[in-house]
């Protein structure tokens, strides 16, 4: 009888973990680090990030591989969002760098360093690109307007 509710249980455990794999496989990250890196060709970038409660003030990032970074711990309800605005000489673009998520993990999953959650975001000549850790490269998200 005893048994029979272990295997019940140990059953049902197996399958809300294969159900919802970030439970038990994927713990979520509670801090979270995000990049975005000027990887244009020639010309100097400005990025400016915030959230509802935070301005990260305005950064220049003059070179190519000049990085600006922050780092957060997600609250408690995850409903951490940050976005920037990075502008280079002859376009702009504004989009969001972190989001939450519940059913979706697009984000989540590209963020995934490891154990460790790192957004890398990469401006380059064609526009913003996002670094797909467990996939090791990075893809086109968001064009330059110009
Ligand atoms: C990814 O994780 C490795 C190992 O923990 C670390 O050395 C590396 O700096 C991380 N990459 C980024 C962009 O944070």
């Amino acid at each position: 009888m005893i048994k029979n509710v272990v295997v019940l249980l140990l059953g049902m455990v197996a399958f809300v973990g294969a159900q919802v794999p970030g439970i038990i496989y994927q713990p979520k990250p509670s801090r979270y680090y995000v990049h975005v890196a000027n990887g244009l060709s020639t010309l100097p970038l400005t990025v400016h990030c915030q959230s509802k409660d935070d301005d990260l003030g305005i950064h220049h990032l003059p070179n190519r591989g000049d990085d600006f970074q922050w780092n957060f711990k997600v609250n408690f309800w995850g409903t951490t969002l940050f976005w920037c605005r990075l502008e280079r000489p002859d376009a702009y673009v504004t989009f969001e760098t972190f989001w939450p998520e519940s059913k979706n993990t697009w984000l989540r999953d590209r963020c995934r360093n490891g154990t460790q959650g790192t957004c890398l975001w990469i401006a380059k000549d064609d526009g913003i690109y996002l670094f797909n850790f467990p996939a090791n490269n990075d893809e086109l998200i968001h064009k330059w307007i110009f």
